[in-house]
């Protein structure tokens, strides 16, 4: 049996790049080992990384007395998400709390929602100013904040709808860049120095929502919510074996993790498929001519059903994964993953980002090619931007459909054109890969 190799960087070097550069870190990483390295960004001992499909398979299939999906290295989350949050509990607690909060998150429960993305849609970008620049993602954030804190939240689009709108992204965009994605990192940083300074602000923006979120879930509790189909009314209403309901602190961190791992990752993904399209006029046209061709005014699940469409939101989430990790799994006991030997306590991470870059998976892997998604059929561990198993996410076919009735309803009714002629580059958002300008774009005006 092999040992995992490290790399030549000192561990500083390693930590900064890995949270300067992420892309840059790993695509060096992987030169000096191909298929997993110890990645020394994180405690003592540093994670493994690994990005080969099978030792991805096993890690996410095996029983968790070998491979255990602990919440432990989840912890930078934790200011963000609260401690009782889905992504920061395990074990038997985080199985039961999957199965409350799965049914909701079903595929075809997500069709209620179609109409609501597409009507969103048009609204949102109907706002924009002809023949004026705009950033892709700014736009993209506003409709997946809005699809979130409808579904999930079950607000219109009222008064106070609008506010906690408002607050979440703010909230999100404290880290939108690499500077401020770095107090996520070093918990040190984490000093509130007044509204101005950015932990400050994060605190006062937090403080806020928590306000809003606890004035909302006591309202709820005095009304008879029976015939609401939103989340939070189902969550609040469901019950444990014990006949145990949520309490109010869950309620709230629950939220919070919906709310910002829905919207911040969906805003991404469609951001860089609306970049691919514009970049690629030929797969613009040919997108084109696949939605004309279900006619005027398609329904939002025959335009989801789409295979060229599915193809390009597919290659837009290979090429640049928005999630470059999946969340770690601990090794239970000393065993072997593909020859290396693993020691007990040892920390494993799925490297989405690596894994879709594989040469021998992907030929040309830096190109931009949905084709490959019609030509040849993926198994789950080599096409792997949501994870697997026990933390597979839970928003993935909401994220899916949202991201294909956007990019649809868009290409076929308005005139959008890149302004930049360079490429768009992968920067850290948080703990996301997204593009470093946000997409600039022009808006010519509806069909
Ligand atoms: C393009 C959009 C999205 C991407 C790329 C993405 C990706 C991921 C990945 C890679 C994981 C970790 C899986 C693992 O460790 O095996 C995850 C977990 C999770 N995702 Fe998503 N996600 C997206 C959208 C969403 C949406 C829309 C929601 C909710 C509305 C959501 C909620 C979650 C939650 C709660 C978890 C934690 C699951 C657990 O710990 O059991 N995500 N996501």
């Amino acid at each position: 049996m092999k040992l995992i190799p490290r790399l030549k960087q000192s561990s500083i070097q390693q930590k900064f790049q890995w949270v300067a550069k992420p892309d840059k870190y790993m695509d060096s990483a992987v030169k000096q080992a191909p298929d997993m390295f110890i990645a020394d960004i994180a405690g003592e001992d540093g994670y493994v990384f690994v990005n080969h499909p099978e030792a991805m398979r096993q890690i996410v299939t095996s029983d968790r007395h070998k491979f255990f999906a602990s919440s432990k290295n989840n912890d930078l989350l934790r200011p963000l998400v609260g401690d009782n949050s889905l992504i920061l509990i395990e074990g038997d607690r985080h199985k039961q709390r999957r199965k409350l909060l799965l049914p909701p998150f079903h595929g075809e429960r997500m069709q209620t929602y179609s109409k609501l993305i597409c009507d969103l849609t048009h609204n949102i970008i109907s706002q924009l100013e002809p023949n004026q620049p705009f950033i892709a993602r700014q736009v993209t954030q506003e409709i997946s904040l809005q699809v979130i804190l409808e579904a999930v939240y079950g607000l219109q689009d009222n008064q106070r709808s609008a506010e906690l709108k408002q607050r979440i992204a703010k909230l999100a965009n404290i880290f939108e860049s690499t500077l401020t994605s770095a107090f996520l990192f070093f918990p040190w940083l984490q000093q509130d120095l007044g509204a101005w300074s950015p932990w400050g602000n994060f605190v006062r923006q937090q403080k806020a929502i928590d306000e809003a979120i606890y004035q909302e879930l006591a309202t709820r509790r005095t009304q008879d919510n029976s015939q609401r189909q939103d989340i939070l009314s189902l969550m609040m209403s469901a019950k444990d074996e014990a006949g145990e309901g949520l309490k109010d602190i869950e309620l709230r961190d629950e939220l919070m993790t919906l709310m910002l791992a829905g919207h911040e990752t969906t805003a991404t993904a469609i951001a860089w498929a609306l970049y691919w399209v514009h970049r690629h006029p030929e797969i613009k046209t040919k997108l084109e001519a696949e939605i004309a061709s279900l006619g005027a005014d398609p329904a939002p699940m025959e335009i989801a059903k789409l295979p060229y469409l599915d193809a390009v939101c597919k290659e837009t989430l290979r090429i640049y994964p928005v999630a470059m990790l999946t969340f770690p799994r601990v090794v239970q006991e000393p065993t072997e993953l593909m020859d290396y030997k693993l020691e007990t306590g040892q920390v494993l991470m799925g490297c989405i980002y690596l894994l879709h870059q594989r040469e021998d998976v992907y030929p040309e892997p830096l190109k931009f090619k949905p084709e490959r998604f019609l030509e040849r059929e993926f198994d789950p561990y080599e096409f792997f931007p949501f994870g697997g198993g026990k933390r597979r996410c839970i928003g993935e076919a909401l994220a899916k459909l949202e991201m294909k009735l956007v990019v649809a309803t868009i290409i076929a009714q308005y005139d959008l054109e890149l302004i930049d002629s360079k490429p768009e580059v992968p920067v850290r958002r948080g703990v996301t890969l997204a593009p470093k300008t946000g997409v600039r774009m022009m808006f010519k005006g509806k069909r």
